[in-house]
């Protein structure tokens, strides 16, 4: 092998490895990192509400209560991160193309699941697991709805 193409190879190699670092380690700052984490977050309060709500966790009406106004928060916050796909951004994303070219639909669709979190957060404050169990059916299924619509699986 001649001095060229070593070096060539090399060059190569250092630029595989770049690529191979940029595709593993997604930026924190970016939007997309940014708003998956609000949507785990999401996932793991509404997870302890319907572990309390099926009984595999005690309840407590006080904590579900929180959990609740926490979930009002964070279903918020997703949305502005939301920017157009950006060629530089290389953390991977489920979000699908329908959300920039449906835009109405895709508002639709944050509303609903504010309106029905906001129903659960009042349904919460009567602390009847009863009377609270169906709405919070209705809050899952407005996230699954969208999920059917705007995410890749
Ligand atoms: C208005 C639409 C919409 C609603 C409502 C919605 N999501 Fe999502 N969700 C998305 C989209 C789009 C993605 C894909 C984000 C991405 O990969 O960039 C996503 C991704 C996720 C993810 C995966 C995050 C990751 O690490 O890849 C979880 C978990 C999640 N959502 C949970 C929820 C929960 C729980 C709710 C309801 C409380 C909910 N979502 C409501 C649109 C929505």
């Amino acid at each position: 092998m001649t001095k060229l193409s070593l070096a060539r190879l090399t060059g190569s190699c250092t630029l595989l490895i770049v690529l191979l670092a940029a595709c593993s380690h997604e930026d924190p700052n970016s939007p997309v990192y940014k708003r998956k984490q609000v949507f785990k977050e999401m996932l793991r309060t509404s997870q302890s509400m319907r572990d309390m709500l099926k009984g595999a966790k005690a309840w407590d009406a006080q904590a579900f209560r929180s959990n609740a106004d926490k979930l009002q928060q964070l279903a918020q916050q997703p949305w502005p991160l939301f920017v157009p796909p950006d060629q530089n951004d290389h953390s991977k994303t489920d979000a699908k193309a329908s959300i920039w070219s449906h835009p109405q639909d895709f508002h639709a669709a944050q509303d609903k699941l504010l309106d029905n979190v906001t129903r659960l957060k009042d349904v919460a404050a009567t602390g009847d697991a009863d009377k609270i169990r169906p709405q919070f059916s209705a809050m899952e299924d407005s996230c699954s709805a969208c999920h059917k619509a705007f995410r890749e699986f």
